[in-house]
């Protein structure tokens, strides 16, 4: 399956309820590199699993890092404590940054062949002032495409490079404070015999990082000693040991998307305050110092040492004027909370996003404008206002720019107070440091049932549907509901305990059907602790549905299970009365057929491949019984809503009706282009 082009989120109501966060994507792969560099074993606790990290222990791999997974939650690193890494190696780095940089200068120093690229966008964030300070140090390094950015060339086959370490390594720190954490990193490799000084020029940005790179130097061993933030001195002698253990906290980046999300819905609609797990006061990552900036736009957050609460404080938020040096990434979060506040917002000394994964100042300019709001940047700065009243709102597609923090801080547009849908382009960029993202987001998130979309695909037996159905809502993003399981398990139930399947056990039946102790976890269907996934696909439970779905009894008691299912962000659901009974204000309804013959050819060619011998005159008596059942019952007949579209697949492939069904979808979003 290609990357879904889109998510679409409902309008958003409230948020509460509890979310436990993944990893920091900076302690992660910092912790990985430290944990390789290091002498012995390190298990490394909840580490976050994401693109970037990814890229890093791949990297490692290659480099002849034991890596060995201990549960869910625990890798165990070997380190190579002083050996030679695997040379030559050729590593890609997707867009990892924090994998890029600090690769580069340790390999550097270790001596080796390794050539070092990533994705089209890595090659166009620079890397040359770390390359400079290495090369004076007197490393061998080229450049394979444009000087001064990725992919480059380690070329020191001949092993340890001889270095000029008397006077300070210097390095600029106004770029990218990767640079001068890549050195602090690698620096403690070669400074066995001798004290190594480093030297940053210019003004040193996002200081918090270096905070954290600290801290973990500290973890493992080195302890540096420093003069502000202008000169860090690595004592003689250091030496990489491993701490045994090493946890990775919540990333309190990936906080700041549900930090905003309470300030701006929390408490709203009675509900409690939302709990962030993971995370807190205790924070060594510099994005915790977000909590005061949302504070000051008005939300009212507690914390203790690893968990945050947040509610809605003051209403609208207040606008406020910040320099965000100290929080680069979290700041992107309040350029849309500044949305919601009553003002205009100004970030400032932000100039680093244009050289993040995309140019975020660019970015963030064209996607809060789309939706309404006015915006102003310059080259350091950004400025917000929102839309003037709730009529200046427009329901944008938002382009996400390969950019995991464009999309995570931009869905929370959706809880704008136009109750407008907002469409998320390429929203598996999320995967680059929380994977999990909407799913999280989703799990705390409240919309009225009837803001979340359901697409409804109705038909006779073995037109196709199920397969429709659920590649559509793959596309999409949705939940599934296959309605005929649900007739289908009630069958076998009633099977099970011995229930006969007509009219005069129309009571027991509906018992059964209401309390079916019934799970769906991704593609297998749970009967209490039974696997009957394939159970209820046979031809004869197929019947036995049929059957029983003509007691009026049965069809009420599946009803709520079945309105269960509308949950965000969106639903397809595939039966025969989705349109016309269960969601009868469905906003897209498809009525699917094929000819008797056609759908009885498919239904053959399925169970031949299954080993299933039958005739296919055989499958279209059984089949058209099934479709006369179905449509006479009294209950619910099968008929097109009034409102269904209709489509025939019996000349066209699967691929074509999934594509007309999205094309008919799209026609009824609101979207402007
Ligand atoms: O779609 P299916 O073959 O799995 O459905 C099995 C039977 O369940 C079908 O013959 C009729 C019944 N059914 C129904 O009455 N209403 C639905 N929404 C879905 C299925």
């Amino acid at each position: 399956m290609p990357r879904p082009a889109f998510l679409d989120l409902p309008p958003l109501r409230s948020v509460g309820g509890t979310v436990k966060l993944p990893g920091s994507k900076s302690i992660s792969n910092r912790v990985l590199l430290l944990a390789a560099l290091s002498e012995g074993t390190t298990e490394v606790r909840d580490l976050l699993d994401s693109d970037d990290t990814r890229v890093m222990l791949q990297a490692l791999r290659q480099l002849g890092c034991g890596i060995e997974p201990l549960d869910a939650r625990t890798l165990r690193i070997t380190g190579l404590g002083g050996r030679a890494a695997h040379s030559p190696a050729q590593l890609f780095m997707g867009n990892a940054g924090t994998a890029m940089r600090p690769l580069t200068a340790a390999l550097a120093l270790m001596g080796g062949e390794f050539e070092l690229s990533g994705v089209a966008r890595m090659h166009e964030r620079p890397i040359g002032d770390l390359v400079d300070a290495l090369r004076e140090l007197g490393c061998r390094i080229d450049y394979l495409g444009t000087p001064g950015f990725p992919p480059l060339r380690i070329a020191q086959a001949d092993g340890l490079p001889r270095l000029r370490l008397d006077a300070p390594v210097r390095v600029r720190g106004d770029v990218s404070s990767q640079f001068l954490t890549a050195l602090l990193m690698a620096l403690p490799l070669v400074a066995h015999s001798r004290e190594v000084v480093i030297e940053v020029v210019g003004e040193l940005i996002s200081k918090p990082y270096i905070e954290i790179t600290l801290a973990l130097l500290a973890r493992f061993g080195i302890r540096l000693e420093r003069d502000g933030w202008r000169r860090f001195t690595i004592p003689a002698g250091s030496r990489y040991r491993s701490p045994g253990v090493a946890h990775v906290e919540a990333d309190a980046s990936s906080a700041s998307y549900f930090i905003a999300a309470g300030a701006i819905a929390a408490s709203a609609d009675g509900q409690k305050d939302l709990e962030i797990l993971g995370v807190g006061t205790d924070s060594i990552q510099g994005d915790i110092r977000f909590v005061e900036a949302a504070r000051a736009m008005g939300a009212r957050i507690t914390g203790s040492a690893n968990s945050l609460q947040v509610g809605r404080g003051a209403w609208p938020l207040k606008a406020i004027t910040l320099d965000c040096n100290h929080i680069p990434d979290a700041a992107m979060t309040l350029a849309v909370m500044a949305l919601y506040a009553q003002g205009t917002t100004q970030l400032t000394n932000i100039a680093s996003w244009r050289v993040k994964e995309t140019d975020r100042l660019a970015a963030m300019v064209a996607e809060l404008t789309k939706l309404g709001a006015t915006c102003e940047a310059g080259d350091d700065f950004l400025r917000i206002t929102p839309p003037a009243d709730i009529s200046s709102w427009r329901a944008a597609t938002v382009h996400t720019y390969d950019d995991h923090r464009m999309a995570m801080c931009l869905s929370l547009a959706a809880f704008n107070p136009a109750r407008l849908p907002v469409r998320i382009e390429d929203p598996a960029c999320v995967a680059k440091t929380y994977p999990g993202y909407f799913d999280a987001l989703f799990d705390v998130a409240r919309a009225d049932a009837a803001d979340i979309p359901v697409l409804c695909i109705d038909g006779p037996t073995a037109s196709g549907k199920g397969t429709l159905a659920a590649q559509v809502a793959e596309r999409l993003g949705y939940h599934l509901l296959d309605s005929g399981a649900l007739y289908r398990l009630t069958a076998l139930a009633a099977r099970d305990a011995g229930i006969p399947l007509d009219g005069a056990h129309e009571e027991r039946l509906a018992e059964l059907a209401a309390t079916l102790p019934v799970r769906f976890v991704s593609d297998t269907i749970w009967l209490d602790v039974r696997d009957v996934t394939q159970a209820i696909r046979t031809e004869q439970i197929g019947m036995q549905a049929s059957q029983v779905s003509q007691w009026p009894k049965v069809r009420a008691a599946l009803v709520a299970l079945q309105h269960g299912f509308r949950r965000l962000p969106g639903l397809v659901a595939d039966g025969r009365d989705m349109g016309t009974m269960i969601f009868p204000g469905a906003p897209l309804k498809v009525y699917l057929t094929a000819s008797a013959q056609c759908r009885a050819e498919r239904r053959h060619k399925q169970l031949i491949s299954k080993g299933i011998s039958t005739t296919i005159s055989d499958l279209r008596a059984d089949l058209e019984a099934r479709d006369a059942r179905d449509m006479q019952r009294a209950a619910a007949p099968l008929k097109p809503a009034e409102d269904a579209l209709l489509l025939d697949s019996s000349a066209l492939t699967i691929d074509e009706t999934v594509q007309q069904v999205l094309q008919w979808w799209q026609a009824r979003r609101p979207f402007s282009a």
